[in-house]
């Protein structure tokens, strides 16, 4: 994408805030739900684990994630735009009352987590937006040594190809690595990767 657009997008989906992040999160709700729900279905998750969602946005996966590992479990958000986090909160309001997730501010670089303290991390549109090598490196320090990896995103707004990204996380010292590119029926292809931290 070229850097015109780039700058126009981000107040509506890449930082989102104010009336344009509004907007940009009623368009990732719809738009974005199958790929939360193929994210939290491939992330191994079942009631008492922790799980991280890094970038939820107006938290469609975070739910859905709250309700795989409830009971016990929580679903923890972490998401640096405060317009996001204020529609997240309001779609899970209930999971948050009782405790099944978390929000919080952060970035994927500096997710505020314990050391090994999550079963999985899960990604939705956002790896583009980060600073690659230091959120691996996080990734790393805040999962259990087996846990998952799921990242998600649309193809045509990848910075990379999917192949470099998929080398590039084997390279950051993720294990299992494996690429599923899809083609959609009502938009254009969705990029899945899975990986593990080594046990
Ligand atoms: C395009 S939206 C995707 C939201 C949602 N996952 C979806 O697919 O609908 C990008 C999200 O990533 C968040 N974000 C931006 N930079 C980030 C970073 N460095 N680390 C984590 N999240 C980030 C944004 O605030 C926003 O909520």
């Amino acid at each position: 994408m070229n850097s015109l657009l780039l700058q126009i997008l981000d107040p509506i989906f890449g930082r989102p805030r104010g009336v344009p992040g509004l907007i940009g999160g009623a368009i990732m709700q719809r738009g974005n739900a199958e790929q939360e729900a193929w994210a939290v279905e491939h992330a191994e998750l079942s009631p008492g684990m922790q799980v991280l969602e890094v970038g939820p946005g107006p938290g469609i996966g975070l739910a859905l994630a709250a309700e795989a590992v409830a009971p016990g479990g929580r679903a923890i958000g972490v998401d640096p735009s405060r317009t996001m986090r204020a529609m997240a909160r309001e779609r899970c309001a209930l999971h948050l009352a009782v405790g099944h997730a978390t929000l919080r501010e952060g970035t994927a670089d500096d997710t505020g987590l314990p050391d090994a303290s999550v079963d999985a991390v899960i990604s939705v549109n956002n790896v583009t937006l980060w600073d690659q090598q230091a959120a691996y490196t996080e990734i790393q320090r805040v999962l259990r040594p087996g846990g998952r990896l799921v990242i998600v995103h649309h193809r045509h707004t990848m910075n990379t190809t999917p192949e470099q990204l998929h080398e590039e996380l084997g390279k950051a010292g993720f294990e299992e690595v494996s690429l599923d590119v899809r083609g959609r029926s009502l938009n254009r292809a969705a990029v899945g990767i899975l990986a593990r931290r080594p046990a």
